[in-house]
């Protein structure tokens, strides 16, 4: 059976480094914070170019939470978010009782649209999470110049895209950025885990304030911050795991080319209802394909044959944000208040995109040549 991360593969591949790292933290007596998490925070620091501070933590949830809590976000501040990604954006957003706006996408990239996000600044407007989707940069020279006019601060989610690049590497383009080590990450643990990144030498020091009980030293608490840190074993499974990171990227990214390959030349003769479009890609994008996901005009007559060919798949996400029934509340309606329906307002693109989404196994211990040839006798 085709898995849809194939985990165990990778973990047979570095079984040696692995146990030897693992052996280690648990021969050392040190399980919590300690030399790996150092160590690992200085690799991650070098990877991205040695400009950035890393701090890491226990999830992606959290590190998106710190943020907030760093730009200090009160009660009723809107916060403007994708309206096409995981749900930890806006959910930190509410949580921490401000109000998440819901930005539109573009409908090939998917990505946050900055066109969208214009529109939904207004006074009590404080910033922009933007999603690095998919492992795909945002638009972060629009996003940045919209932020500067409007005095506004990004916090850049690179969850799913700790390894990509455009101009830059991503992680480096917000104010604070975070990512996420959940086990199907391009860079995953093996549990939950987190890392904050941030040029911002202030926003350093509050970060690992907050992460740690808003405690500047023992038993001293400047503020109320919360319990979120990386243990030792899982630091010392991503020092291994970011060795092989880059090598791994690259195989994803071969990966991706021959599906691309393969729909480029069944879109060719396929019924204008039966297409299925990949991602765009900007170019120049360096993309991580934490995901690699396509629109199918017919998602259900795809997914049957799918399930015939016993290929895998997942569908990120079968709902825009502002319908989740979380968030319905928070919804702004155009039109001062005045409920729109689908005849004076057309579905946005996250909707739209919504019902086409799938994604198709990509990691690098994935053997794509089979599924596409299983593609080849089914579609
Ligand atoms: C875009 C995005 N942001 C945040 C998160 C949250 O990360 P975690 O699961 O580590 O809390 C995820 C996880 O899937 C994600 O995809």
């Amino acid at each position: 059976m085709i898995s849809f991360v194939n985990l165990t593969a990778q973990r047979e591949k570095y079984r040696f480094e692995l146990e030897k790292a693992e052996r280690e933290v648990l021969d050392s007596g040190c399980y919590i914070g300690g030399p790996q998490v150092q160590a690992l925070e200085k690799e991650l620091s070098e990877y991205l170019g040695g400009n950035t501070h890393t701090i890491t933590c226990a999830s992606g949830t959290d590190a998106l939470t710190i943020a907030l809590m760093t730009m200090e976000l009160h009660p009723g501040d809107e916060v403007i978010v994708p309206d096409f990604t995981f749900i930890a954006p806006a959910e930190c957003v509410a949580l921490l009782g401000g109000f998440p706006q819901f930005a539109d996408i573009d409908r090939k990239t998917l990505q946050i649209d900055p066109k969208s996000v214009k529109e939904l600044i207004g006074p009590r407007t404080k910033g922009i999470i933007a999603v690095n989707l998919f492992g795909q940069c945002a638009p972060f020279k629009e996003l940045r110049e919209i932020a500067t006019e409007h005095k506004l601060w990004i916090i850049e989610d690179s969850a799913q895209a700790f390894g990509a690049r455009t101009n830059q590497m991503a992680c480096t383009f917000g104010d604070i950025a975070i990512t996420s080590f959940y086990p199907s990450k391009p860079l995953g643990c093996y549990g939950d885990g987190g890392a904050l990144f941030t040029a911002n030498e202030d926003y350093a020091q509050k970060i690992r304030m907050i992460a740690n009980h808003g405690s500047a030293g023992r038993y001293q608490h400047e503020i109320a911050g919360m319990n979120s840190r990386l243990d030792a074993l899982q630091a010392a499974v991503l020092r291994v795991k970011l060795r092989h990171l880059d090598e791994e990227l690259v195989v994803r990214r071969q990966n991706a080319a021959m599906y691309d390959a393969f729909f480029a030349e069944y879109n060719r003769t396929a019924a204008a209802g039966e297409k299925i479009v990949p991602q765009k890609i900007e170019t120049g994008c360096k993309c991580t394909y934490a995901q690699y996901t396509v629109l199918a005009e017919n998602r259900e007559g795809f997914i049957q044959k799918l399930k015939a060919a016993e290929i895998p798949y997942c569908i990120h996400y079968p709902s825009a944000l502002r319908n989740q029934p979380c968030f319905r509340l928070y919804r702004k309606e155009p039109l001062g208040g005045i409920i729109w329906t689908e005849e004076d307002h057309p579905d946005p693109n996250s909707v739209k995109v919504s019902r086409k989404t799938i994604s198709l196994p990509v990691c690098a211990f994935t053997d794509v040549a089979e599924i596409i040839e299983k593609l080849k006798a089914n579609l």
